[in-house]
């Protein structure tokens, strides 16, 4: 009999779980049309089967400002105060499915700036989470994914700063910049507010990979996040398949392996992690 070990971390995280959960759910109940603010994850199928439910795709402040009715959902990503504003001002109703941990961040922000206190966000600053939680900050929020650019935007030493991260930005270059930036001699609050889903996915994958004879990793070539798994397998075990849908999953490949491990990237729907689950059980 074959051993299946299905990783507890595959695939959606707590906070997307939730958003995409609230998005069905919206699209089932909800009077009028309803939109979300942006695709709800990075995931076609997903976004397509939302789409023949009626629940259209906002692309842009533009597109939202010319919303008038429905429902409009706020993903877990979380936005700006701007947008609740030009949503309210326009009597459309809102939901937000801002995942907790970065709502936290957003209430962070505001009362450091309530404090006197300029916020740095250690991240990447075309990401839509990092621009949501800077507009929550005063207007010289900035967010740096590097030391260099902290020291090119804030050339003041004297100044008071509170530092906050983007909850996927990696913890030992987060704390490595927070280090630099103590040296020099700024007045510093840190807020490690990274959050731990993704390493813990990573962890669980590699220790699942380095104790079977196969390794399965499910998720879209170009999410980076299923990319890094499927490296971190293919590390500790040679026989790892990367794979985009079950049609990708070939049963006579694995005829030969007795102990085989799952894992998903985190915008990997349930569906198909249970349908794979299915077939690498079943005996062939
Ligand atoms: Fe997911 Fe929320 Fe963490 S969206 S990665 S649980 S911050």
């Amino acid at each position: 009999m074959r051993e299946v070990r299905l990783a507890k971390t595959a695939g959606f995280c707590f906070g997307v779980k939730k958003a995409v959960e609230t998005v069905y759910r919206e699209a089932e109940n909800a009077e009028g049309p309803v939109f979300t603010y942006g695709p709800i994850i990075h995931n076609e199928e997903v976004v397509r089967d939302l789409e023949a439910r009626g629940v259209k795709v906002i692309r842009g402040k533009e597109e939202l400002s010319g919303i008038r009715e429905g429902t409009v959902i706020i993903r877990s990503h979380g936005v700006g105060k701007e947008v609740y504003d030009i949503l309210h001002a326009n009597g459309v109703r809102v939901v937000d499915a801002t995942c907790p941990f970065v709502g936290k961040i957003h209430d962070i922000v505001r009362r450091e700036n309530e404090a006197g206190r300029r916020v740095v966000i250690i991240g990447d600053p075309t990401h839509p989470e990092v621009q949501g939680i800077r507009g929550w900050g005063r207007e010289d929020t900035e967010a740096v994914d590097s030391f260099d650019n902290f020291v090119k935007k804030i050339p003041d030493r004297g100044m008071k700063i509170s530092i906050v991260a983007q909850t996927t930005f990696h913890h030992g270059k987060f704390k490595e910049i927070v280090d630099k930036i103590k040296n020099l001699g700024y007045d510093v609050r840190c807020f490690n507010t990274i959050c731990n889903a993704t390493q813990e996915r990573q962890a669980e994958a590699g220790e699942i990979a380095s104790n079977v004879d196969a390794m399965i990793v499910i998720g879209g070539k170009n999410s980076s996040n299923t990319r890094k798994l499927a490296e971190i397998c293919g590390a500790v075990c040679r026989n790892t398949f990367f794979i985009q849908t079950r049609d990708d999953l070939k049963p006579e490949t694995l005829t030969s392996f007795n102990s085989i491990g799952i894992t998903a990237g985190a915008s990997t729907p349930q569906k198909l992690i249970e349908e794979v689950q299915t077939i690498v059980g079943s005996e062939f």
